[in-house]
């Protein structure tokens, strides 16, 4: 069996949008039909769709089905309009680190100001559909030469990554699954170890169901293992995804990527992200800047809704972690790899196009 897409508009502008729940993953494969705005902002904010590319795509889809409301509604152009970005706001501030979502939504409500304000809300949704797919199928296109450029340097060897960064999480192969699935079909051959990913175990259920899908050796192992895996010399290189970039290089990734940095320089194993170019953030100096998103306590006291701790002790649930570029060996973008990973050279690869 094949991996299955992560979102996928049916119909024309009046359409719907399905979402592969992957809360279900890997025990059940449910889409859930997203017919009104209010449902794909639950679907982003609860990561039935999740990774940074694919809620920018379900971010910019949701603007279609905003516009779909207003026609429903037989709201005025006017109120069309405001409905929309009334809209666009809510998805864009369903998650706050992966940059993709904002960038996304934002770049689809830009179409909005080249026609004229009485536009109808049908033409709007035409406009803005045409734009969704436009990002959906530039993601497919960006994670394939994501793929190439990473494939081309991945030193032989295992390789260790953490969380999902696959076809799930994006509109393609994916970012640092994509490399890795690149390199394998290429011939190189290798296992894949794969961090479990908690508290909500994204690297167990995502990431090791396709590559299981896809025929590629996976071993998942707890986060906390990765030490030890890494002292073995097991490992030939450690390749991760990107929520949020900053011009100095400074990466927001899933909590537990800095640990997993820290680890592999200390064991002298190169450590690579893959993310595209609406990954990055210039206006961002650093990490530091970087708004972390912090979730509920239920998922680090009952993971996987199984009670792991006694009631009346509290969490600390960060989702995600920034990784300082020193310790990034190199970023593989679309545009190829940033190496080394100094904002002189961001600025240059991504000038480039
Ligand atoms: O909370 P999630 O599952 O959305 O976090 C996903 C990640 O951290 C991924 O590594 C990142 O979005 C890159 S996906 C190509």
């Amino acid at each position: 069996m094949s991996v299955p897409v992560a979102a996928r508009w049916v119909g024309e502008a009046t359409g719907h949008l399905d979402i592969l729940d992957q809360t279900k993953l890997p025990a059940r494969l449910e889409w859930l039909e997203c017919r009104d705005v209010a449902t794909v902002v639950e679907a982003i904010n609860s990561l039935r769709v999740r990774g940074a590319p694919a809620i920018g795509i379900a971010g910019a889809y949701g603007l279609v089905i905003a516009a779909g409301e207003a026609l429903r509604g037989q709201f005025s152009p006017d109120k069309a309009r405001a409905h929309v970005l009334a809209r666009g706001e809510d998805l864009a501030s369903a998650r706050p680190t992966a940059v993709n979502l904002r960038w996304a939504v934002e770049r689809a409500l830009a179409k909005l100001s080249l026609v004229a304000a009485d536009t109808p809300a049908a033409d709007l949704a035409a406009l803005l559909l045409a734009e969704a797919r436009a990002i959906h199928e530039e993601d497919q296109r960006l994670c394939a030469a994501i793929g190439r450029h990473g494939a081309a340097i991945l030193p032989a060897g295992n390789i260790l990554t953490h969380c999902n960064t696959g076809a799930l999480a994006t509109g393609g192969i994916g970012t640092a699954l994509g490399v890795i699935t690149t390199a394998w079909d290429a011939g190189s051959r290798f296992e894949v170890f794969a961090d479990e990913t908690r508290p909500l175990f994204q690297g167990a259920r995502l990431t090791a169901w396709e590559l299981v899908e896809r025929g590629i050796p996976v071993t998942v192992l707890c986060d906390a293992a990765a030490g030890h895996l890494l002292a073995t010399g097991r490992i030939a290189a450690c390749i991760v995804g990107a929520d949020r970039i900053t011009a100095n290089g400074d990466t927001a990734n899933k909590i537990g990527t800095y640990s997993l940095a820290v680890l592999a320089a200390a064991h002298g194993v190169p450590f690579y992200v893959a993310a595209p170019s609406s990954t990055f953030d210039l206006s961002l100096a650093s990490g530091a800047d970087i708004p972390i998103e912090q979730r509920g306590a239920a998922e680090v006291l009952a993971p996987l809704g199984v009670p792991a701790a006694p009631a009346g002790a509290k969490a600390f649930n960060p989702a995600f972690d920034v990784t300082p570029a020193r310790l990034i060996r190199a970023i593989i973008t679309e545009h190829g790899a940033i190496d080394p990973v100094t904002p002189a050279r961001i600025a240059a690869v991504l000038a480039r196009h």
